[in-house]
């Protein structure tokens, strides 16, 4: 069995990593860490997990574990997953990476040294469907892919619990809490190429207002000091651009969630996904008849714990995910200076 430790004992450890583990026939949850005194101790409880520790650092020291999963705001990320990786620990750290990209490549020097697998949770990567289009694209059916469009807007969707909405702790707002799912998602439909420029713009129109509907629950608007809406282009080195879009509150008429690549032999759009293609002098549209219904968070985790046995290399690649951070990075920069910003 393999041994696992959680770092961070909130939302997602208890949504998206507990039942991820638990559908497993080989891995155990055996401790868990939280900063606040006593909440690990409470979720160990609530899980049957056999320890629980007030700091990762004790954990780490006193555990004889396989990997861990670093669940803790973004701030905290950086440090606990480098210290994983330096006890000889797999990692699997949930999205973003980290609060920036210097960070990020801090953390991926650290794996490379340490030999061992850094998974970054983005699990949309995970879907039948991004699976089935990936597929579809390095086998060619829609040809040299030239654009790509990146969305994933709330109406109102502003967090309100945890740290979500401080720049301090967790590097922006919507950009780098959503934005990072859809882009990461796109790139990788696209075949990851390098980013060269990125022209963007961050908004903050309903984080500080305290009249605002937002069905999520109250937020702290004193603190609020991030984005609520992102926006940005991305030009590739082999020609091809991209268009990312994620709010938390806009005045639209529904959350809308769309990833869009368009290639020279056909272009798709999901979800639910779609291919367009020309076909013997006809433009048809395809529609895939039967996907298995996967649940892509513990579809993660099991490919993670493929990667601890050795199986397989990581699907998200960490070089990737810091390019994607360096895109965001590079679209809060431009917001800054009003100017496009080459890399
Ligand atoms: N993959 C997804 O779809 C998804 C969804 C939600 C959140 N997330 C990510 O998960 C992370 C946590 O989000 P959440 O909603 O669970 O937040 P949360 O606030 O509910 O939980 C975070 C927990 O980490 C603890 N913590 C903080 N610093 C710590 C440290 N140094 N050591 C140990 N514990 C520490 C906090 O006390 C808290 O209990 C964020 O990075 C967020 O972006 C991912």
């Amino acid at each position: 069995m393999l041994q696992i430790g959680i770092i961070g004992s909130g939302s997602i450890a208890r949504n998206a990593h507990m039942p991820g583990y638990r559908a497993q026939k080989d891995a155990e949850v055996v401790a868990v860490c939280d900063v606040v005194p006593g909440r690990a101790a409470a979720f160990a409880q609530e899980f049957g997990i056999p320890r629980a520790y007030d700091s990762y650092q004790e954990m780490l020291a006193k555990e004889s574990l396989d990997a861990v999963s670093v669940c803790t705001p973004n701030f905290a990320h950086h440090d606990t997953a480098i210290a994983a990786l330096n006890a000889g620990l797999h990692v699997l750290c949930e999205k973003p990476i980290a609060m920036n990209a210097t960070e990020a490549r801090e953390m991926v020097a650290a794996a490379h040294r340490a030999n061992k697998t850094l998974q970054i949770g983005l699990h949309w990567r995970f879907t039948s469907e991004a699976q089935l289009l990936r597929r579809m694209i390095v086998a060619g059916e829609l040809g040299e892919i030239y654009y790509g469009e990146a969305t994933c807007l709330r109406r109102r969707g502003i967090p309100s619990w945890g740290v979500f909405t401080q720049k301090e702790l967790q590097g922006g707002g919507a950009l780098i809490d959503i934005g990072v799912h859809t882009l990461d998602h796109t790139m990788w439909l696209m075949g990851n190429p390098r980013p060269v420029s990125v022209l963007g713009a961050t908004y903050c129109k309903f984080g500080k207002r305290n009249d605002v509907v937002n069905p999520w629950g109250k937020w702290d608007t004193a603190k609020f000091n991030v984005d609520d809406m992102g926006i940005g282009m991305v030009r590739f080195e082999n020609g091809a651009t991209l268009v990312l879009r994620a709010s938390w509150a806009a005045n639209i008429e529904k959350e809308f969630s769309e990833t869009r690549v368009l290639g020279t032999e056909g272009g798709a759009s999901m979800q639910p996904l779609k291919i367009y293609k020309e076909m013997h002098q006809t433009l048809v549209d395809i529609t895939p008849a039967y996907l298995p219904g996967v649940k892509p968070h513990i579809e993660e985790i099991t490919h993670f714990l493929a990667c601890v046995r050795g199986e397989c290399p990581c699907l998200v690649v960490p070089e990737q995910v810091v390019d994607v951070q360096t895109v965001l990075d590079a679209v809060y920069q431009s917001s800054e200076t009003g100017h496009e910003v080459v890399l």
